[in-house]
């Protein structure tokens, strides 16, 4: 099985609105699941972002029209975001003004992004509980990194497999690009809090 997504701008480039469109369509496949690492379109999401950090048009129409207004906004933001009609998967753009930072949060999905623009700041956790405690969930850090756009894609598995905190701790704003695969669950994914061992879903958008 096979799906789609199209996030062209035919608005915003002079070439036909055609043209566009074939260069910034891709195709992810749906294969089978054998495991945490081939989560269907998992491994596609890989050349699917790399060329859409190289695409031109992409940039000058999904990216580059936020970098100013990055600096006018207070907190972070999903400025461009476009889910396949069967909630397959989700491509987001995300801006960052300095010192904004996500809650520490997990997904229902698969996710990869990469930094288009300026650098932010991933902090990734290890759940050190079990679970069968309702709300509770004991963290530890496992690594932190600041991605620039030469260091390639993060990608996070479903749920305990990829907890993290995404920010921008520089001066200068920040756009990240996230593509998230089909949901396992009702909910959006879980926010934790640290300070008092706290965890609790985050329901849909
Ligand atoms: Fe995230």
């Amino acid at each position: 099985m096979k799906y789609q997504v199209e996030c062209g701008s035919e608005a915003q480039h002079p070439e036909p609105a055609a043209a566009h469109r074939a260069r910034t369509t891709f195709t992810l496949n749906q294969g089978p699941l054998n495991g945490p690492t081939s989560e269907p379109g998992l491994q596609e999401a890989i050349p699917v972002l790399s060329r859409l950090a190289r695409d031109p048009y992409f940039l000058a129409s999904r990216i580059l029209p936020f970098v100013e207004k990055a600096r006018r906004v207070e907190d972070w933001y999903v400025a461009y975001r476009h889910d396949d009609p069967a909630r397959s998967y989700s491509l987001q753009v995300f801006v960052w003004p300095p010192g904004s930072a996500t809650r520490i949060h997990d997904h229902s999905s698969w996710g990869k992004f990469f930094c288009a623009v300026g650098s932010v700041l991933e902090e990734r956790y290890k759940r050190l509980d079990d679970g069968s405690v309702p709300d509770h969930a004991h963290l530890e850090e496992l690594w932190r990194f600041e991605w620039g756009r030469e260091d390639g894609i993060s990608t996070v598995l479903p749920y305990e497999g990829g907890i993290h905190r995404v920010g921008n701790q520089s001066e200068e704003p920040a756009i990240s690009v996230h593509l998230y695969g089909p949901r396992l669950g009702e909910i959006d994914g879980r926010d934790y809090d640290p300070s008092r061992a706290y965890v609790c879903n985050r329901p849909d958008d």
